[in-house]
């Protein structure tokens, strides 16, 4: 069996210690990839049809609204992974107006997850996993999920032991 590590992760304007930066590669794909490399696992990006806006303020206000809305909004490409061929599957997404973008509960919503190890990590500016946990334990039943890892933006570089500890 494989191990998946599938991430949602934002090009455009984010929110560092308070303050609006663009990134040139989003701060849960750093993570994403570290964690490929260490479990040797298969990279999957989840990808939103109708992209999210670059600008932090548009962004903000579409996932209020999708959330307000509890809007699942269409993937890019649809469902193309073998689910069966994981036991293992780490989640990775950036909180985003407190959980995880509405796109990551599309992608929850497309395979069957009972009976897998889900480990859940997310970045953010907050340092916490604000309700993200306790909605996917509410969307994955059967499933059996880790703590999780959370990682603050302006950390996702010095966050390597912690990462490590974590894929074992
Ligand atoms: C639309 C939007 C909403 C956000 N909301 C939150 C939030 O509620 N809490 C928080 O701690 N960080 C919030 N952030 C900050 C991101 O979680 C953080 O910058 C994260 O590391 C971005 O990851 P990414 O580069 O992989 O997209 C928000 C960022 C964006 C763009």
């Amino acid at each position: 069996m494989k191990t998946l590590i599938a991430y949602f992760s934002h090009v455009g304007e984010n929110l560092q210690d308070n303050e609006i930066v663009v990134l040139e590669k989003g701060n849960t794909e750093v993570v994403a990839e570290k964690l490929a490399e260490l479990t040797d696992g298969d990279l999957f990006k989840i990808e939103e049809e109708e992209p999210y806006p670059f600008k932090y303020d548009d962004c903000l206000r579409r996932a209020r609204r999708e959330d307000e809305n509890n809007e699942h909004p269409a993937m890019k490409g649809g469902p193309r992974l073998n689910m069966d061929d994981y036991d293992t599957v780490y989640i990775g997404f950036p909180i985003w107006y407190r959980t995880y973008p509405r796109v990551v509960a599309s992608f929850l919503d497309q395979y069957d997850f009972a009976g897998k190890k889900i480990k859940p990590f997310c970045t953010n500016d907050e340092g916490t996993f604000g309700i993200s946990l306790l909605e996917m334990q509410g969307a994955l039943r059967g499933a059996s999920i880790a703590d999780g890892l959370a990682i603050r933006g302006v950390d996702v570089h010095k966050a390597e032991e912690r990462i490590k500890a974590y894929a074992e």
